[in-house]
Parts: structure tokens; C-alpha cells; sequence
């Protein structure tokens, strides 16, 4: 029997979704990331850009040493001192990439690079053949191919896989390109570029039109065989091409594109909703594949045609995506076994410290709210995954409003002497701060009287409120991004009392603003 083509999935969540605004993730939540990544089945894992910054090459030496499974890639710019750092940073992980880019087209060379064709033709040459003195696998990427002109774009391809390139990456930088074209793109390359099955073609498509996934898979039909996409399609501007929406594009339709894949597609809920987590993204409610709206039937007529029978109108189950039946699990009467179970059940492997954490604040979770949702018990545990170092810690909040009064917050913060780990019993030195404040509500109120103890005055961009399960005392679940020092951080709190979560949201990206601004980012 023939053997079936492999689409690779290359995942660059960690690098291009890392550069959508207030993703930025600390060295624990890249490492959760990478580790799910490998677990996804992901093949090619790219960790960072190591000589971005320290915080950057800290994460992708740690991922390289401790990550296993994928293939871990670093990205670099076609320089000596790049690719060298970058293999200072992966040379630790069994199976090491390089990647390396440079821009291809006539607008990038001269505007941005201020050089000619062939300057960047003999750049791309010798950084590749400096990459392949450390590593034999090498993938070099024409940075807006999209919008280069053909021949040149043909001639870079054959010249870098003659100078040892195993991956040659065909992005559209600027998501330019449309389906139809691409496609005849990546069909053109295959057939003029002599040495083209010395290397296998990639696509990296940016998603300004909202044609990333179509382009990517228009490349795949005309031959590309790994794509670059993102979890949830986060990314540079309006995003990358979403790993979700490939992935189950070729498994829905497998007639169609007749390619295989390794992505084990019952681990990708979960990924996408470690990611929204960590990044402080909220997924769109109608997002394809994860979206909370993607499975729900509303109309009539489609609820009746899905009780008589599931495939009237739905093309995928939720089960082949790993979305959990939300089914009623766990009370205030469950033991620590159940419980435990219910989180192996959903797919988490834990440590038992972390799941006896888990468990103190189950219970607290029980006390106030009759029936714990599968729903309730993701958000625990990721809410307990997104803490990263604390430096302050909540004691209390409290906080009185209504109509006629003026709304004022009273709040008690622990500040520990060094950053405390959430998870770990480690016992750190710490003062008890309180103060009080007013505000335009609550919430506001809440939040002026931390300022007051940190003295950081963090500027909110971006706050949301969700019910997090159903019911009367359903979870909320706050989402916010805050401004310190022109970086911007995400938060994320959950709790049956929504001031509470505005606080527990707040506090996290405080925390992260003083770990990053302390530069003690890659301890936590
Ligand atoms: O969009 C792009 O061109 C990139 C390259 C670095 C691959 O992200
Ligand atoms: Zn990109």
C-alpha cells in the first residue's frame, strides 16, 4: 500500500503568538505551553527567539532541556550572532532547529534592510551554511515571500537548500495573499526550483484578511508539507493561522487533502484553553473548532435534527476535540479521591502537592456553590497554573457599594520578602499591607487601594466578566490587561464573588509586572 504524505505541524505559539500584544508568558507558563504542545503531538515546537531578549533565551534553553518529543526550533535573523546563540539556547534538546529568516521581497530589501537582491541572496547562503557548522537541521524562512517577486523568491529557495536547508518557509508575512494564489505559489516552487525535494516546503500565513488557514491550506493541496500556525490563531496583528482549524480540516475532510498528521486532536480544548489562560486571550465565542459557541445548537429545528441524529448538523463531535462533557461531577460531600480522579479524568497530569493544593480550594469552592462543574474544576486548576511568582499576595478584600454611596474597598496584601512560587510549601518572609480607597465602583475601588500598597498604579486596557459554569452561583471568571511601564500584562481570577475575581485578576498582573520590571522574570 502507498505510503500517505505527513503534513508537519510546527507550532509557533511560543514565538509569533507570544508577540500578540500582552501574551507574554513567564518561563513556568512557557514551559506548561511547550510541555501541552509535545503532548498535542505537535512536531516542531518553536520556543522563542533567543537573542530577543534573556527572559527569551532562558525559556528556550529550558524548554530544549526539559521538553521531549517534538523537535525544538529557535528562531534567528541571518547573522552569526544569532544563529550562535540560538544554538547555545536548543543545543541541549535531542532533536535541534535552526530557523532562520530573512526578507525576500523588493519593499523589505530596500526599505527595510537598505540592501540589494544579491546582498541578501549571499546573507541568506552563508547563514545557513554557519547554521549547519552546529546543526544539521536547518529551516530557512524568505520573510514576506508573499510579495516577492517569483524569480528571485525560486532563486533564494534553490540557493539556501544547496547550501544544506532541510525546510524552506514560504510565509505570508503581512497575510497579503489569496487562496487561489498562494496555492499556485507553492505548485510554482515545486515545479521550478531544481533541488525542491532535497527539502520540505513550509507556509506560515499571518491572518490580516482573514485567510490564514485557507492559504495554508491551498499550500498544503499544492504540495507544502509542514505549516506554522499558533493555538487558538494568536499572533503578530490580527494573528497567525490557527493550529486547531488546520488540524481538523484535514481530519474532517480526509478524502479531500489525503495527508496524515501526528496531532492527537483529543488534547487540543485543552490547549487552546491553557493558552487563552496564560496569554490573557479570550477565544471568540464563535471561533471554529473551540469557541464556546462552536458545538452549541440554538435554533429549533437544529436541536431537533441533532437529537435524531448528531450528524444533521454537526460535521465533528466535540469528544474528537477533547471538549468535556460538561456533566454535573462533584459536591461539597466528594472525597480527595474523586476528586483526584475527575482531574485525571479531564486529561491533567499533576503533581499530588499540586492536586492536594487543589483540593483545600475545591472545598472552599464547595462551600459556597451546591454542584462543581467540570467547567468550575479546568478553571481551578488553570487559574492555579497561570499564578506565576508572587511577590504580593491577597489576604482579604473587601468592598461596599450601592445606590447613594460612595464605593470604597478596603484590601490586606502580603508582600513576600522574595518571590513566592504558587504550588510550593516554601515558607517566605512576609509583611501584612492594608489600605482603603474609593472608586467610581467597587471594583475600582479595590483596585486604587492596591496601587496604594504597591505604589505601581497599573493602567487597566482591557477587562472581561464571564460566567465560567451554569447556574445561580455559577464561577465569574475575570480577564484583564493592564499597563505598566509601556508592557502591557494579562491577568485572570476566578471566583463566586466578582470582586473577588477582579482582585485575584488585578493581582496577578501586578505580579508579573514587578517580577518583569525586577528582571527576575526567568526565575518564575
Ligand atoms: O511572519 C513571518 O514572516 C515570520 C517569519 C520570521 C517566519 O514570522
Ligand atoms: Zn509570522
Amino acid at each position: 500500500m502507498e505510503k500517505k504524505d505527513k503534513v508537519l505541524f510546527f507550532d509557533t505559539t511560543l514565538r509569533d503568538g507570544e508577540q500578540s500584544p500582552g501574551a507574554s508568558m513567564n518561563l513556568k507558563e512557557k514551559l506548561l505551553v511547550a510541555n501541552q504542545l509535545a503532548a498535542l503531538g505537535v512536531d516542531i515546537i518553536e520556543a522563542g527567539f533567543p537573542i530577543s531578549s534573556p527572559g527569551d533565551f532562558e525559556a528556550v534553553k529550558t524548554i530544549a532541556q526539559q521538553v521531549k518529543g517534538s523537535v525544538i526550533a529557535g528562531l534567528c535573523r541571518a547573522s552569526e550572532k544569532d544563529i550562535k546563540v540560538c544554538w547555545d539556547a536548543i543545543k541541549y534538546t535531542k532533536k535541534p532547529r535552526i530557523h532562520i529568516f530573512i526578507a525576500t521581497s523588493d519593499l523589505h530589501i530596500e526599505k527595510k534592510l537598505q540592501k540589494t537582491r544579491a546582498q541578501v541572496l549571499d546573507m541568506a547562503v552563508k547563514a545557513v551554511k554557519y547554521g549547519k557548522s552546529f546543526c544539521p537541521d536547518i529551516e530557512f524562512s524568505a520573510e514576506d515571500a508573499g510579495r516577492s517577486d517569483m524569480d528571485y523568491l525560486c532563486k533564494v529557495v534553490e540557493a539556501v537548500i544547496d547550501a544544506g536547508a532541510k525546510t524552506v518557509n514560504i510565509p505570508d508575512t503581512v497575510g497579503y495573499t489569496m487562496p487561489a494564489e498562494f496555492g499556485t505559489k507553492i505548485a510554482e516552487i515545486k515545479r521550478r526550483v531544481p533541488n525542491i525535494n532535497k527539502a520540505v516546503i513550509s507556509v506560515h500565513c499571518h491572518n490580516d484578511l482573514g485567510l490564514a488557514v485557507a492559504n495554508s491550506l491551498a499550500a498544503i493541496e499544492n504540495g507544502a508539507r509542514q505549516t506554522e500556525c499558533t493555538i487558538n490563531g494568536i499572533g503578530e496583528r490580527a494573528g497567525n493561522a490557527s493550529l486547531e482549524e488546520i488540524v481538523m480540516a484535514l481530519t474532517v475532510r480526509p478524502r479531500y487533502y489525503n495527508v496524515g498528521h501526528s496531532i492527537n486532536t483529543k488534547e487540543i480544548y485543552k490547549t487552546s484553553k491553557l493558552v487563552s489562560n496564560l496569554t490573557g486571550i479570550a477565544v471568540q465565542v464563535n471561533k471554529a473548532i473551540v469557541g464556546a459557541n462552536a458545538f452549541a445548537h440554538e435554533a429549533g429545528i437544529h436541536q431537533d435534527g441533532v437529537l435524531k441524529d448528531r450528524e444533521t448538523y454537526e460535521i465533528m463531535n466535540p469528544k474528537d476535540v477533547g471538549i468535556p462533557e460538561n456533566s454535573l461531577v462533584l459536591g461539597k460531600h466528594s472525597g480527595r479521591h474523586a476528586f483526584f480522579k475527575r482531574i485525571k479524568d479531564l486529561g491533567y497530569k499533576l503533581s499530588v502537592e499540586t492536586m492536594e493544593l487543589l483540593f483545600e480550594k475545591f472545598k472552599i469552592l464547595a462551600d459556597k456553590k451546591k454542584v462543581i462543574f467540570d467547567d468550575d474544576i479546568i478553571a481551578l486548576i488553570e487559574e492555579d497554573s497561570a499564578s506565576g511568582c508572587e511577590i504580593f499576595s491577597l489576604e482579604y478584600v473587601s468592598a461596599t457599594s450601592g445606590t447613594g454611596t460612595i464605593p470604597t474597598a478596603t484590601v490586606k496584601i502580603s508582600k513576600n520578602e522574595k518571590p513566592a512560587k504558587p504550588g510550593t510549601s516554601e515558607k517566605i518572609k512576609s509583611v501584612s499591607l492594608q489600605e482603603a480607597a474609593c472608586g467610581t465602583g467597587p471594583v475600582d475601588a479595590a483596585y486604587k487601594a492596591i496601587d496604594k500598597i504597591t505604589g505601581m498604579n497599573l493602567k487597566l486596557s482591557d477587562y472581561s466578566l464571564r460566567a465560567v459554569s451554569s447556574g445561580e452561583d455559577a464561577l465569574g471568571e475575570v480577564q484583564l490587561k493592564a499597563e505598566y511601564n509601556g508592557m502591557i500584562y494579562s491577568g485572570k481570577g476566578t471566583s463566586t464573588d466578582i470582586v473577588e475575581a477582579s482582585v485575584k485578576a488585578y493581582m496577578q498582573a501586578v505580579n508579573k509586572a514587578k517580577t518583569f520590571n525586577k528582571k527576575i522574570k526567568a526565575e518564575c
